[in-house]
């Protein structure tokens, strides 16, 4: 039965998780709080489970699934190579919010991967997403908790507001400390190749690695499959122009009769006075911004604005996955979910 479980008090949250466990082990679906998202989660050794992951979420079938665990010892379990360099990436981030794509052991069911012959793994230091998949035992695949397409959910009561009645449970363990996914790094070649930013900073790999990073993606030729131009959009429609320009531009969609939202930048808080719907500050710190940016989105759309404006901040650590994300927000979304990319091609 579906349910957003009430946040229970730490003595509680053993036998919560246990029920959650057994849940997935009957073949249910779980959403669980992670450090950047929640996710949805299924047995990712059980085909069907998982097939009922991409329709609750309405995801094309060639959109991979990331397959968490709760130590990076049973990686071997789940993969059929793993890179020096790529273990030296494990041992510096893991658990935390690092996906490493890898060769798939037959183990992995192809629908987790969407056909292709690599699984992206991650190990999530969040403690109840710990405890789940300690009490589990095996590997959940779990996207996103969110329709596809969509803004990512930072907080049970936004996964209940989704997805709801389709998910036998959600671990409600308040808003995620991170806000932003996790960093996607294709380790099977001979050097790294940057998927996805995220919560991990380029600069922060390339320390790790004692090497620079390629981050032009996709490479020509490269699959990176479920890399869809427009994704993580709320309702409104974004608008993204130069800092200097917002003012100008919030005149100009009003003038057109919208309701217009607007993501006012830190440093020009004093600066631009707007007449709009609903203005929001952008924190400051780019880490709370990082945090706050799921939220906020899904704020504009609360109070039905049609427009956002907002403009891109310096793409340098957790601020580049932030520029991602407000630039696929703001991609043309295409009628229907045709995807630029696919392994099963
Ligand atoms: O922080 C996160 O990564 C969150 C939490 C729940 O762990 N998960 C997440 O999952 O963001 P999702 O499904 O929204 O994004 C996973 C993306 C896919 O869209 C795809 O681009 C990439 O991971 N991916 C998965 N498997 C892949 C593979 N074998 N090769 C290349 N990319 C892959
Ligand atoms: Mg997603």
């Amino acid at each position: 039965s579906p349910a957003a479980a009430a946040r229970p008090a730490p003595a509680q949250v053993q036998g919560v998780v246990r029920g959650a466990a057994e849940i997935l082990r009957r073949g249910g679906l779980v959403a669980f709080p992670t450090e950047t998202v929640y996710g949805l989660g299924a047995d990712a050794e059980n085909a069907e489970a998982v097939r009922r992951v991409f329709e609750v979420k309405r995801r094309p079938v060639t959109h991979p699934l990331i397959v968490h665990l709760a130590d990076s010892g049973q990686l071997g379990d789940w993969v059929t190579g793993t890179p020096g360099y790529a273990r030296v990436l494990a041992e510096w981030f893991w658990p935390g919010p690092l996906t490493l794509v890898l060769p798939r052991s037959p183990r992995i069911p192809s629908v987790v991967t969407g056909g292709c012959d690599t699984v992206a793994v991650r190990v999530p230091h969040h403690p109840v997403a710990q405890r789940l998949l300690t009490a589990f035992g095996g590997a959940i695949a779990a996207p996103s908790a969110n329709r596809f397409g969509a803004v990512s959910c930072t907080s049970a009561e936004h996964v209940a507001d989704e997805l709801g009645p389709a998910v036998d449970l959600i671990l409600d363990s308040g808003p995620c400390p991170v806000g932003i996914e996790s960093t996607i790094i294709d380790v099977t070649g001979d050097e790294p190749i940057l998927l996805r930013p995220g919560a991990v900073g380029v600069d922060d790999l390339a320390r790790a690695l004692g090497r620079p990073i390629r981050t032009t993606t996709p490479l020509p030729g490269h699959r990176a499959p479920g890399q869809h131009p427009s994704h993580y959009a709320p309702r409104a429609r974004v608008v993204l122009v130069e800092e200097s320009e917002i003012v100008a531009e919030a005149d100009r969609q009003q003038s057109h009769g919208l309701r217009v939202g607007v993501l006012r930048p830190p440093a020009s808080t004093a600066s631009i006075t707007i007449d709009s719907a609903l203005v929001i500050d952008v924190p400051t710190a780019i880490g709370d911004y990082a945090r706050d940016l799921y939220r906020l989105l899904r704020e504009f759309d609360r109070h039905d604005c049609e427009v956002v404006i907002a403009s891109l901040p310096t793409p340098a650590g957790v601020g580049l996955a932030i520029a991602d994300r407000l630039t696929r927000a703001s991609a043309p979304r295409p009628a229907g979910t045709a995807s630029t990319s696919t392994c099963a091609e």
